[in-house]
């Protein structure tokens, strides 16, 4: 219990080595953590993830940074393809950017696709000694992220003219162990950050 350092009994006295036990391990709400979205094209993660970091800029506790699927790629992951080996390697980045984050207390929000089981549960080990972790699948159904089609991938994709797009002709293995499930064809984006700020606060990580 002690070496959780969360809950120390007042009977312990010993000045020096609470103090010690509260700076090795300060309460998880001075912890802190990484929110890893992870789901297909246009499943709303990118909306949700700033809808996310707006409310946890107004609380104000920890600074905020947002890792974006799209921007990573362009500012860390440019030489980067979509082949099973570069994606993997694009979510080692995020990975290792979003731990050195939590390592120092502030809070890291990533939105990649990262459509590969074995890396998310790489990103989860490395991080969750660190703070806390919360995987949220955007399991918005692949019609309505085709239907909608932002970007216009999908019609190519179907086209020919991009392949191994994830989902048409290249692998998104389902999340089995996430702690949030989201589907933004049921509920809105502020709905969405909304359910996962209470998250949050359940798991201590906010007050
Ligand atoms: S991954 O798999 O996690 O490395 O992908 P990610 O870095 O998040 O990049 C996803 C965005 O890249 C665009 N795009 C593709 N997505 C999937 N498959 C292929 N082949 C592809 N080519 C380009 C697409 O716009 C993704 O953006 P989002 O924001 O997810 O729609």
């Amino acid at each position: 219990r002690l070496a959780e350092g969360l809950d120390i009994p007042e009977w312990f006295s010993y000045p020096k080595v609470v103090e010690e036990l509260r700076r090795a391990h300060p309460p998880k709400h001075k912890q802190g953590f990484t929110i890893f979205f992870t789901g297909l094209s246009g499943s709303g993660k990118s909306t949700i993830a700033n809808a996310l970091m707006v409310k946890l800029l107004e609380d104000g506790s920890r600074p905020v940074t947002l890792l974006d699927g799209d921007v990573v790629r362009k500012n860390l992951s440019s030489e980067l393809t979509f082949s099973e080996e570069h994606r993997n390697l694009n979510i080692q980045r995020i990975g290792y950017v979003a731990s050195e984050i939590t390592k120092n207390r502030g809070i890291a929000i990533c939105a990649p696709i990262a459509p590969y089981a074995k890396m998310r549960r790489q990103v989860r080990e490395a991080i969750e000694p660190l703070g806390g972790f919360l995987e949220v699948h955007v399991a918005t159904p692949i019609e309505v992220c085709e239907e909608r089609d932002r970007k216009g991938l999908y019609a190519k994709a179907r086209a020919g003219i991009i392949k191994g797009f994830t989902g048409i002709d290249d692998p998104y293995e389902v999340p089995e162990n996430a702690e949030i499930v989201i589907d933004t064809s049921e509920l809105s984006p502020d709905l969405a950050a909304h359910r996962i700020l209470i998250t949050l606060e359940k798991h201590g990580y906010l007050k």
